[in-house]
């Protein structure tokens, strides 16, 4: 098993690159499956869970060729339309598929995802947005069958979500008529896959706004490309880094207007920032004062960011409360950072975050993010952490070891057989 070794307390200085972001990939990938073609991605982020969604078209006979950071995408030929529950299992998002599949071929089956690290995570209101739109819905022997030609209707969800305005936006695709998404989720990665469906041809009005339309089309185009937008959750974890080391760093290839909740709350906290048109720099501060953060749907401050947040308010000069609004079990983390000496207590959502001198230890890395905000404190930390079960920062950081080692943090990836 590899595990990661951080020494604390190390000053960090230098540039990190940015990697295409995995959550707007997903979905796009997800949109070939709609397209009778081949069709090129650029900016795409190396990491696990894109070779999930890659394994999963590829098991519905996509055609998929990856060459660094671009990924070639041909769904001419696909001949299943079951997203079986071996790749389902892995990821989450595979439930992306449901739409597209749907829409295109009038019915599907996918597996349901089953168990989550942060919460129920129900698919409930993708079902009913399908529903909607005319589908026939079925949950047998732990799969959704969907079945029915679909027509466009008005959805107005309940709930904002991410994957279910997505699923909704891929199913309208050859819906007829008009579709109609009210209460829909305003985030960038929301925003790339609308883009990308424009240059298939899709007309979609109110595109970044909570009311898209959605006019639905016989064919679709094929043969472009499409670029991915810069992972602002990434993005955020760096700016996160050279704010709890205290040192100026520079990230670059970032869209700073997708991190405008973020960087309010690191200024809140006194960390300064250098923001430019693609890059933002980091600046040393005197102290860390404290902050109050909310989490909530996009432009509001990301459940994604919470974790590492938390990890920085650890080192601030009082109390910050955090509190999670977004997903019920998101606090995995605040066990791991407690055995290093994380003053933190918990009641329902909320966090209470006291100023605590971080110290190592050997912790567990228990879901992408809760990872992330371990090694942000290992970091900080006197002494040298180690951090185990970190196939789950490669689920969504690319090269995170390289990167930071770049910015001259004392970080290693090994493995534990080799210490036997
Ligand atoms: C997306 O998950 C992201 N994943 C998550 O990032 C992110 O944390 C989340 O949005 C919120 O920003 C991808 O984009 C692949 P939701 P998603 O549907 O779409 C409830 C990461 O670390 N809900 O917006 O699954 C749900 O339980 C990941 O990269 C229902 O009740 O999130 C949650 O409380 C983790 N019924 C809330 O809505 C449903 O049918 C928001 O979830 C769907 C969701």
């Amino acid at each position: 098993m590899k595990y990661l070794q951080i020494t604390g307390e190390q000053e960090l200085k230098g540039s990190v690159k940015i990697s295409g972001a995995k959550n707007a990939t997903l979905p796009i990938l997800a949109a070939c499956l709609l397209i009778k073609g081949k069709v090129t991605l650029t900016n795409i982020p190396l990491v696990s869970d894109i070779y999930t969604m890659i394994e999963l078209l590829s098991n519905l006979g996509a055609k998929c060729l990856i060459d660094e950071h671009s990924v070639c995408i041909d769904s001419s030929n696909i001949t299943s339309t079951k997203a079986l529950y071996e790749i389902v299992s892995k990821m989450r998002a595979s439930i992306l598929v449901l739409g597209p599949l749907l829409s295109r071929f009038n019915e599907c089956e996918v597996s349901l995802p089953g168990g989550c690290a942060i919460g129920q995570r129900p698919i409930d209101l993708h079902l009913k947005a399908l529903a909607k739109l005319g589908a026939k819905i079925e949950l047998k022997e732990g799969y959704v069958k969907a079945s029915g030609k679909l027509k466009a209707a008005n959805i107005t969800f309940d709930k904002i979500t991410v994957g279910g305005t997505e699923n909704a936006i891929l199913a309208a695709v050859y819906a007829e008529g008009v579709t109609i998404i009210n209460n829909a989720a305003m985030e960038p990665e929301i925003i790339n896959l609308c883009e990308f469906l424009e240059l298939a041809g899709v007309k979609i009005e109110g595109i970044g706004s909570k009311c898209l339309k959605i006019h639905g089309v016989k064919e679709l185009k094929s043969d472009f490309t499409c670029k991915i937008i810069p992972d602002r959750i990434e993005a955020g974890t760096y700016l996160c880094a050279g704010a709890i080391t205290n040192s100026e760093i520079t990230i670059t290839n970032v869209n700073p207007n997708h991190l405008l909740a973020v960087i309010d709350k690191l200024n809140e906290l006194g960390v300064m920032l250098d923001v430019q048109e693609d890059k933002i720099s980091t600046k040393k501060y005197k102290k860390l004062n404290s902050c109050n953060i909310q989490t909530s749907e996009y432009p509001g401050f990301p459940t994604d960011m919470q974790a590492q947040f938390m990890a920085l308010c650890l080192c601030a000069s009082s109390d910050c409360i955090i509190d999670e609004r977004l997903f019920e079990n998101r606090f995995m983390h605040v066990a791991e950072l407690q055995r290093m000496g994380a003053n933190i207590s918990l009641n329902n959502h909320l966090a209470i975050v006291k100023p605590s001198k971080l110290s190592a230890a050997q912790v567990m890395a228990t879901d992408l993010r809760a990872s992330s905000a371990l090694v942000l404190a290992a970091l900080a930390a006197k002494g040298t952490s180690k951090i185990s079960r970190i196939y789950h920062l490669q689920r969504g950081y690319e090269d995170l070891c390289l990167k930071l080692q770049s910015l001259g943090a004392k970080i290693s990836l090994k493995d534990e057989n080799d210490d036997k």
